[in-house]
């Protein structure tokens, strides 16, 4: 069986006012009616093969995590005493695993379109954890990101799979557009599969005071009903650094599963605009409020309450969320978490 390993950490300031602080980005139901973290779990069902899942996640977000959990036998929900990014995260759940299982680690940030090829692909991305590579599944690279990491495709593993050759975490915008141009590059989806031993042999030959400080954390934690709280003190000694940078970058066993998903990590409004349907003139509405477009072109609205209208408008979002109305243009979307709404929500 594979163990699902959700990641909540919350955040997701570019889609204020929908996102906040109290209540981010993983826990709405920006597209359908499923939650990002409901559906990040329902991806992996029982039926498939999966185990119950593990969530990661801290104190901040705890409640919303176990109402939109629910009741899942046997889910285990381990509480951060404090923040040390995604290296320590998978380490909290490797730590409370049996060392021949195989995790899946799912961000819950992610919309994920075609959750059958999602399927195909975690199989795939299981059975080279059990060969003992450390799997990251490859999106499709369409443009020049800066805030993904890269995969260089390698040798062929299988029919379905390759070595990843290198793994570039974030690069700047010049070799982003290098990559791209070079045709071999694919985004990290930010999903991985890893044997528990494997993963965790990884990050003590590269990140040893990561590997040691959680292990420290977890001997010392205690259990309290499905929550599992780790040694807060020794937690908050581990170093904060992410999975990527900290393991799969150095990691000589990686290897990649490409997966053609319909993936967005809906990183701003206009990547979610693109991700809902949007009628001929590629205009999209969310919410349940009233809203009407008239000569509109590739606009987004989003209200649940006052009725919106625009008129003769092109590549504008509107998004009214209680007192708070954010309007930009299409162009304008990475700035929104600049806004002093989203910065001091
Ligand atoms: N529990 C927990 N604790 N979860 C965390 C923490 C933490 O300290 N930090 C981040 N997460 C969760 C986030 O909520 C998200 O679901 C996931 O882990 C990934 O973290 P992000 O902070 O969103 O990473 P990123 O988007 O900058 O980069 C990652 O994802 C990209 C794809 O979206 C990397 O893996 C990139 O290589 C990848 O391309
Ligand atoms: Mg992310």
């Amino acid at each position: 069986t594979i163990v699902p390993v959700i990641l909540c950490g919350g955040s997701g300031t570019r889609l204020w006012p929908r996102s906040r602080a109290a209540k981010p980005k993983p826990f709405l139901p920006l597209i359908g009616d499923k939650t990002l973290f409901e559906a990040a779990l329902l991806r992996c069902p029982a039926e498939g093969g999966f185990a119950a899942p593990v969530v990661v996640t801290g104190h901040k977000h705890l409640e919303l995590v176990e109402a939109q959990l629910g009741t899942v036998d046997g889910a285990q929900v381990i509480v951060e005493p404090a923040a040390r990014n995604t290296a320590a995260a998978i380490a909290l759940a490797a730590c409370r695993l049996p060392e021949d299982a195989i995790m899946l680690v799912c961000p819950s940030d992610h919309h994920i379109g075609n959750s059958d090829v999602f399927a195909v692909a975690a199989r795939a991305a299981a059975e080279l954890a059990e060969e003992g590579w450390l799997v990251s599944f490859g999106i499709e690279a369409t443009a020049p990101e800066t805030g993904y990491g890269y995969l260089k495709r390698g040798e062929a593993i299988s029919d379905t799979a390759f070595r990843t050759a290198q793994f570039v975490e974030k690069p700047d915008l010049e070799r982003a557009k290098a990559f791209l141009a070079e045709g071999i590059y694919a985004w990290n989806g930010g999903i991985f599969a890893f044997r528990v031993r494997d993963f965790l042999a990884e990050l003590e030959a590269h990140r040893p005071l990561i590997a040691q400080g959680v292990a420290a954390a977890v001997a010392d934690g205690r259990q309290e009903g499905q929550r599992f709280h780790p040694d807060a003190g020794l937690f908050a000694q581990v170093p904060s650094e992410s999975v990527d940078y900290a393991v799969m970058e150095n990691t000589k066993r990686a290897a990649m599963v490409p997966a053609d998903m319909n993936w967005s990590d809906i990183g701003n409004w206009h990547a979610l605009h693109e991700a809902l349907d949007r009628d001929e003139n590629g205009n999209s509405v969310r919410g349940t409020g009233e809203v009407e477009m008239v000569e509109c072109r590739n606009v987004l609205v989003d209200s649940d309450g006052p009725r919106v209208s625009v008129v003769g408008l092109q590549d504008v979002i509107v998004v009214v969320d209680g007192n708070d109305i954010m309007v930009t243009t299409v162009s304008g979307v990475q700035k929104v978490g600049k806004l002093s709404g989203a910065v001091n929500q």
